[in-house]
């Protein structure tokens, strides 16, 4: 059988190639009864579609539809009618932005920073506005507001990427300030996490979840650090936990999620990206077990037929949270279980060391190879300024060598 995977992308070139380049290499996959399993890939294109039409595609990566509205109701007519397993369900969009996850999280009782949503500061352009305002709009008082949660702390849009937006708040002056400019976008105060040993970025694809050391004052490019020991076993074991758990929790499959972590405590303080990034240029040494766990997750939904499941079932998690005989850790672990068991975690870990377990080494080859570099070099190229070129054609050479050496 024939599995036709659809890449759904916006500008990016380079994990795409990568990916493309490595699925053609992983079949045949055989499965339980002993079917052999091939895989291609394309380029999902927009077009007019008939809701009868069916598609073409087995499953689909989206990495468009948050901000492009024609592949979106493609790929929500695609979901409920011919279910097309898709890496994430725009059904999920609605609770794509960091305040559904922080609400969850909270009442679960995870450590998220106080945080408080406050109003637009200017109206949204609607017919209606002034006059509801003027009935129900209560007018507050923004110190007090920040007082209540404690400065220093950070104003941030409620769904809010790419640090735009963001501004760290130490007195009323700045809190002012950053108010007025927020404009028409709608803003937590968020007490900061002050002072903290570690930021942990993880980065959950399907049942894997790779916990990087993080550092956000850093440029672009050296912003993960290649270190493996950097939490202890159980704040590692709790990092993995809650990234796992937010994406079981709201049906997310390719996500990140930020941490910090302070004095042994992990604060969870951003997650839900419907696009993370997993750009060569940022993941550099971590890029191959992207695109390997993305390759082999969708492998593994495809061959065993795993089917999309869009209602969440968050009473069972509740459950968990209201028990009063567990302790902090053992709800932890109690979520893990319930995460692991949506993402089939030992199922995949079993197909992977039984149908893909040559798949390592034609990875590893495919990285060490001229068709990889030649990806690395265009994507350097497009990526910084003529004059750095050649460095950074070193520098990321000289990460993906590490990993390559690492893995043999
Ligand atoms: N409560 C907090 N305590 C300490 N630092 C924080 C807090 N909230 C945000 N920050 C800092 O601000 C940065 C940006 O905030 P956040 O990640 O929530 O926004 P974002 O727009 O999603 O950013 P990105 O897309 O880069 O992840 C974080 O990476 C962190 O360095
Ligand atoms: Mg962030």
């Amino acid at each position: 059988m024939n599995h036709l995977i659809g890449l759904l992308l916006g500008t990016e070139n380079d994990w795409p190639t990568a990916f493309e380049g490595l699925l053609r290499r992983v079949g045949p996959v055989a499965d339980a009864n002993g079917e052999e399993h091939t895989f291609d890939v394309e380029r999902v294109t927009i077009e007019p579609f008939d809701l009868r039409s069916k598609p073409r595609y087995d499953l689909v990566i989206d990495r468009l539809a948050y901000w492009y509205y024609h592949p979106r109701e493609w790929l929500k007519k695609a979901a409920l009618m011919d279910d097309l397993y898709l890496l994430n369900s725009p059904f999920t969009f609605q609770s794509m932005e960091k305040h559904a996850a922080y609400c969850a999280m909270m009442r679960l009782g995870l450590h998220v920073p106080n945080t408080v949503l406050v109003p637009y500061k200017n109206p949204p352009d609607h017919a209606k506005y002034a006059y509801t305002a003027e009935r129900y709009n209560r007018s507050f008082d923004l110190d007090a507001v920040a007082e209540h949660v404690g400065y220093p702390l950070f104003m941030k849009p409620y769904d809010g990427g790419a640090w735009v937006g963001v501004s760290r708040i130490k007195d009323s002056r700045d809190l002012h300030r950053a108010y007025d400019e927020s404009g028409q976008r709608l803003m937590h105060l968020q007490k900061a996490v002050d002072g903290y040993d570690v930021f942990a970025r993880s980065l959950s694809i399907g049942a894997e979840t790779m916990v990087m050391n993080f550092d956000p004052d850093q440029p672009m490019h050296a912003r993960y650090s290649v270190s493996h020991d950097f939490l202890t076993p159980e704040v590692g074991d709790e990092t993995v936990t809650i990234g796992r758990l937010v994406n079981a929790f709201f049906r997310w499959e390719f996500n990140s999620c930020e941490t910090l972590i302070k004095d042994g405590v992990v604060h969870p303080i951003d997650y839900a990206n419907a696009c993370p990034d997993v750009a060569i240029t940022s993941l550099h040494y971590y890029f191959p077990w992207a695109m390997k766990a993305l390759v082999k997750w969708t492998v593994f939904c495809t061959v065993t037929g795993r089917k999309p499941r869009y209602d969440l079932d968050t009473r069972r998690y509740f459950d968990v949270a209201e028990r009063e005989d567990l302790s902090y850790a053992e709800k932890i672990a109690a979520y893990r279980a319930l995460a692991d068991d949506y993402f089939e975690t030992e199922r995949y870990a079993d197909f992977c060391a039984g149908r893909l377990s040559h798949f390592d080494e034609v990875a590893l080859e495919w990285f060490e190879g001229p068709e990889f570099d030649r990806l690395l070099v265009d994507t350097v190229r497009e990526t910084f300024p003529a004059h750095e070129h050649d460095h950074f054609i070193a520098h990321y050479r000289g990460l993906l060598a590490a990993w390559c050496k690492d893995q043999r």
